[in-house]
């Protein structure tokens, strides 16, 4: 990974059919032609397992990366029907995961579970987008600190290289909603997560460290300046080549 730089980081979520390659080609385009910036940036992709094989495919050499929204907490092959191990999607030349999303993370993924998808992804040398965040109730009584230090710590471990570990900080009430952290709110919270993962996993370069929930082309003007952010995760605005070249164009004006 290239210091210094910026990530735009696109989750489909359950979005997408073959065809949908025009979106990410649209991007492309734009991000080919980008001469003014495009070092600066680094545009992740992250389709449902359906696309992985044809999107990897495609844009292999074209600087656009792709990653899965999820793996399995197994490794290998074996009997666990309806799932990928990380292993299967390091063998398709995918080079990043995310990883304990909120949605997945609701539908019972346990901190045991994502101990173990985090272990065997890194294990398979895919890069992974760590995702963590409070609920509405958790930031209403003040907890939402402690309870991004508890998500860090009952997944992560001090012998993981965390040049490969991507911090996305995503509080639960944002996602999908249009409500944000104010600009102040954020730059609060990044400036104390990364001090206390510096510390705690006693690391000289603090992992690359992203925002997500309700990202657009407007919000990124006020987030654009909060320097502590290396990038953004971004969701429903990813699904349109317009909106997500709209964030990039937005962030570098
Ligand atoms: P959103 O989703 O941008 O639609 O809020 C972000 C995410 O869930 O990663």
């Amino acid at each position: 990974m290239t210091t210094g730089s910026k990530y735009f980081v696109g989750n489909w979520k359950m979005f997408g059919i073959p065809s949908s390659f025009k979106i990410l080609d649209r991007i492309n385009q734009y991000f080919q032609k980008d001469t003014k910036n495009k070092r600066k940036y680094k545009i992740i992709m992250a389709p449902p397992f359906t696309l992985l094989q044809n999107f990897v495919t495609r844009y292999k050499n074209k600087n656009i990366f792709i990653s899965a929204q999820n793996c399995y907490h197994k490794d290998s092959f074996g009997a666990y029907t309806g799932n990928i191990s990380p292993f299967m999607l390091k063998k398709i030349g995918i080079n990043y995961v995310i990883i304990g999303h909120s949605e997945n993370r609701a539908s019972g993924e346990t901190d045991a579970m994502l101990k173990k998808k985090v272990f065997f992804a890194l294990k398979n040398n895919l890069n992974i987008i760590f995702c963590i965040g409070e609920n509405k109730k958790e930031k209403r009584n003040k907890k939402t600190f402690s309870v991004l230090k508890k998500q860090l710590t009952s997944v992560l471990e001090i012998k993981y290289n965390f040049k490969n570990i991507i911090i996305a900080y995503e509080p639960i009430w944002s996602i999908g909603s249009g409500k944000v952290p104010s600009s102040y709110e954020l730059l609060k919270i990044s400036i104390n997560l990364k001090k206390f993962i510096k510390s705690k996993f006693k690391l000289n370069k603090m992992p690359k460290f992203l925002y997500g929930g309700s990202v657009n082309s407007q919000i990124i003007s006020d987030f654009k300046s909060i320097k502590q952010l290396d990038g953004f995760l971004i969701g429903g605005a990813s699904k349109s080549s317009k909106n997500f070249i709209d964030i990039i164009k937005n962030f570098y004006k």
